[in-house]
């Protein structure tokens, strides 16, 4: 018997980095995966996004972006799909995917079980139509709120496999053939109908229930259900505690949501900690650990308080000189590199870098300050950095145009550093900011690039004086610490990407 192929067809993908308050009612023109709503339908929501731009210091659409990152994931662990479609405006072509073949019609924050295609194949022998599962109940749960509270924006909706709810089923070919072709969109699109279409309009097709939870996505305040009843402030700050306090409690069947679950969790706390002021002038419900301690007066004072933070236990220095950061640096485990002196190991950069095979926790880059040395520096300590790390690069702010000559300088040099900062934040893997003291501090983390650099200018001193914020991503020492406290996004892998995949678009 010929093995069924599976296919994701995601009915929303939305970019959610290209949207903004001011080109949000025209979407449609610019992402073609976005449900065709009216106007009408979109202002509402539009305010409600407001709303929460002003509240939270996390814009809307970086949020929903860090839920899509995290629903990426999930679904970058399914096993065996075959193909993801993702452009809703073309009808998938089911005849390209062969006799026996399945459609996973989901949204870009919904959650996969690992082996929802195993399952599904151990009973798609027996189905000609629709197979759906049990939708999850409860993901999270918060001590003032009932277990399933309907009007909790953070509880996912819960229903049995009858009432087939979003993203629990796949359609088959035979099912979606067999359907007039003016319902298939529907089909696809609306699973509240997917009952009514199977019994009425597709000839011969049953609907073959499953009694496993094998997705369901999180219901944040941020989804569109919720976010147009988001009409005030002020309803927005009631549901803050809900949103701090409650935790994802699974049950054993959705254990394999649990990594998606606590990424949420933390999500949702650095959302909430970074909430506007009232305009008393002081942030509200800024919590100690998201409020960034003081500013650090050296830089060896801004790397204790990294190691600290984040109970980070090694450390590499490129660059020692005389040791004037690297001894007082409270870690177990360092290691400097330095061809002249300081440090433990007298070498360059690069022949340590060839040699090694160990990861660091925190790499401090400061040693030759030419921009392809630096580039190179940077590119190798992504390589040996642990999953949660952090990468500092020292002397991103030049004060003057002399700091940043090639040639090294008396007294202090920068060197042309800033060059392959720019140079990096057009990549789409690293996340960049340079905190605006101790000569420009350069943070790189290795997770998906949230502001990429785009302008094509000359880098020289002139741009450099007109845009260096922009080029730069320079912040002040808040926004410094909450971009270092954010939690590493997910690869933008999917499932496409394994090497058994074609992607239909
Ligand atoms: C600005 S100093 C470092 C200062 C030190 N990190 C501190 O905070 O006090 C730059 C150092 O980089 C070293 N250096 C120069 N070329 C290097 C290379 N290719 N690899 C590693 N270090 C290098 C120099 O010997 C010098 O000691």
């Amino acid at each position: 018997m010929e093995q069924p192929t599976f296919a994701i067809y995601l009915r929303t993908d939305v970019n959610w980095t290209q949207l903004t308050e001011e080109n949000f009612l025209d979407q449609r023109d610019s992402q073609s995966s976005v449900i065709p709503y009216r106007p009408q339908r979109l202002r509402p929501i539009l305010r409600g996004i407001q709303v929460w731009n002003q509240l939270f210091r996390m814009n809307y659409f970086e949020y929903r972006q860090r839920l899509k990152d995290i629903a990426v994931l999930s679904r970058s662990h399914i096993r065996g799909i075959d193909l993801v479609i993702r452009n809703r405006h073309r009808a998938p072509n089911l005849s390209n995917m062969g006799q026996r073949s399945f459609l996973l019609p989901c949204d870009d924050d919904d959650w996969y079980a690992p082996h929802v295609v195993e399952r599904l194949l151990s009973v798609a022998e027996s189905c000609g139509g629709v197979i759906c599962w049990k939708d999850a109940k409860v993901c999270f749960t918060h001590p003032r709120v009932k277990r399933g509270d309907p009007n909790s924006p953070l509880f996912v909706r819960s229903s049995g496999p009858r009432g087939v709810k979003t993203n629990s089923y796949a359609v088959s070919n035979a099912a979606y053939s067999s359907c007039p072709p003016q319902l298939r969109g529907l089909f696809l699109d609306r699973h509240d109908r997917v009952h009514k279409i199977v019994a009425n309009n597709c000839n011969g097709a049953t609907l073959l229930p499953i009694d496993e939870v094998l997705s369901f996505t999180y219901k944040s305040p941020a989804s569109i259900t919720c976010i147009r009843n988001m009409t005030s402030e002020q309803r927005l700050r009631d549901l803050v505690p809900l949103i701090r306090d409650a935790s994802p409690s699974l049950t054993k069947e959705v254990e394999w949501a649990r990594p998606y679950a606590e990424m949420v969790a933390e999500l949702n706390q650095e959302l909430v900690h970074g909430i506007r002021s009232n305009g008393s002038g002081e942030p509200v419900n800024r919590q100690l650990n998201g409020s960034a301690p003081r500013v650090p007066a050296r830089h060896a004072e801004l790397i204790n308080l990294l190691i600290d933070r984040f109970k980070y236990d090694s450390y590499l220095e490129i660059g020692c000189a005389g040791n004037r950061t690297f001894s007082k640096i409270d870690v177990p485990d360092k290691v400097g590199v330095d061809p002249h002196k300081g440090g433990t190991l007298r070498t360059t950069s690069d022949a340590f870098f060839q040699e090694n095979r160990r990861k660091f926790d925190l790499v401090f880059i400061d040693g030759l300050h030419h921009r392809e040395q630096v580039m190179r520096d940077i590119q190798n300590a992504v390589n040996c950095l642990t999953p949660r790390g952090t990468i500092l690069v020292h002397d991103c702010l030049p004060k003057t145009e002399r700091h940043q000559l090639r040639k090294k300088q008396r007294g202090s040099w920068t060197g042309d550093v800033w060059k392959a900062i720019v140079d990096l934040r057009r990549q789409d893997d690293l996340d960049i900011c340079v905190f605006d003291g101790c000569w420009g501090m350069g943070a790189i983390k290795v997770r998906r690039n949230a502001a990429p650099f785009e302008e094509d200018i000359p880098l020289n001193w002139e741009t450099f004086l007109s845009s260096r914020d922009d080029m730069l991503r320079v912040v002040n020492w808040q926004r410094y610490w909450d971009f270092l406290s954010a939690h590493p996004a997910a690869p933008e892998t999917t499932a496409c990407d394994s090497q058994y995949a074609v992607e239909m678009t």
